[in-house]
């Protein structure tokens, strides 16, 4: 656990960085219910992530105000996927272009001044990475690996993930019904940034016939062969999924905008409608585009995400009871462990191209795209 300090742990913030999540609060749920009981501290939330610590907009969370929300989605503290520390947006150049200033100073007392031992951060690379900068400042935080898109280094699983594959396989579910009664080739868009996790397991578990991924650049002729010896064998309607991050070979993938005060400028966006009109221009079969954008983040979580979530919990704070600095709670070979909180900061974790998952699609008969 990298222990270092035998000092009982007695007060701890928390927040909840980036786009939220299903099992935001079941963490919150697990850290704070851990710490209240086996540990007598108290715990603080810190609102709308990284910006409360900025702004110092902090509460303390009692048992009750925990209890009941293992199953809501989003976040009770709110978030915020624009504040970094480090270059933080506080005005505008006079050609529109944002003003950035460094506050950690201003992080770092308001959690001093708050007599906060260490922070719980909840979040995705983003917020982890923003997170060095505190570090730097000597707070102590840990970390709690949470992103739908799976994108972690050195966590096997983030949660969020599952709940995301599960609505996107109930989707791919109903899709099917307009695209075999209509003969259609439905294309829908999932979200993931340049990681393909969702798109694969989803696309596998709602049976598309072809999954397009970021990490393998798709070609339009290997999509339309595929179309085609399909309809050679009957099958009129075919399921494609493709992730927001996927590019056909040779091209570039499709933003939809860009945010230069967010830590995370590109948003992703749009590749299913492209796609969909480069098949209907090649093959002159209907062929629609469906994007599933934020449905995918909503709601409640499944349960393996509220177990995961709780886990979670429960170890950052064992963590923290046990005096440990710094550290990134994750799931390794099924056991919950943690590692250095600094090994993730500006790294994302994509599909390789030995993943058994994609070895046994393409066993199957699923296309990706790249024959
Ligand atoms: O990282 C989670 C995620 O939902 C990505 O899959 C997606 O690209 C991005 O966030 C969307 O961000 P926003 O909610 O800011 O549009």
């Amino acid at each position: 656990m990298g222990a270092d300090s035998t000092q009982p742990i007695k007060r701890v913030g928390l927040f909840t960085g980036g786009g939220d999540c299903p099992g935001l609060n079941a963490v919150i749920r697990a850290v704070t219910k851990t710490l209240i009981r086996a540990n007598h501290a108290e715990v603080i939330g810190i609102e709308d992530g990284l910006l409360g610590l900025i702004e110092n907009r902090m509460r303390p969370l009692e048992f009750d105000d925990v209890s009941g929300i293992m199953f809501v989605g989003g976040t009770i503290l709110g978030s915020s996927n624009k504040a970094n520390p480090e270059r933080f947006a506080t005005g505008t150049n006079p050609d529109g272009s944002p003003v950035f200033e460094d506050v950690t100073d201003r992080c770092v007392d308001h959690a001093k001044a708050a007599g906060l031992d260490a922070i719980v951060a909840i979040g995705g690379d983003g917020t982890m990475s923003a997170c060095q900068s505190l570090i730097r400042g000597g707070i102590n935080v840990i970390g709690v690996p949470k992103s739908i898109d799976n994108d972690l280094v050195g966590t096997d699983i983030t949660f969020g993930f599952l709940t995301a594959v599960q609505i996107v396989s109930d989707a791919l579910d109903r899709i099917h019904t307009t695209a075999s009664s209509h003969n259609r080739v439905m294309v829908v868009e999932v979200m993931g940034r340049n990681a393909g996790w969702i798109a694969l397991y989803a696309g596998v578990a709602g049976g598309a016939d072809i999954i397009c991924l970021p990490e393998i650049p798709y070609s339009l002729d290997s999509i339309c062969e595929k179309i085609d010896e399909r309809s050679r064998r009957g099958r009129k309607a075919t399921i494609i999924c493709i992730s927001e991050g996927a590019k056909e070979r040779g091209g570039d993938q499709v933003v939809k905008l860009t945010d230069p005060t967010s830590p995370d400028p590109i948003r992703l966006g749009g590749v299913g409608a492209v796609l969909a009109a480069q098949i209907e221009e090649r093959i002159g079969q209907e062929t629609r585009a469906t994007v599933l954008g934020h449905v995918q983040r909503g709601g409640t979580p499944v349960g393996a995400d509220r177990v995961l979530a709780t886990q979670f919990g429960h170890h950052a704070a064992a963590l923290l009871a046990a005096g440990a600095r710094n550290r990134l709670v994750v799931r390794c070979q099924g056991q919950i462990d943690d590692i250095d909180i600094g090994a993730v900061a500006n790294r994302q974790r994509v599909v390789p191209p030995d993943e058994p998952i994609l070895q046994a699609a393409r066993e199957i008969g699923t296309s990706f795209a790249d024959s």
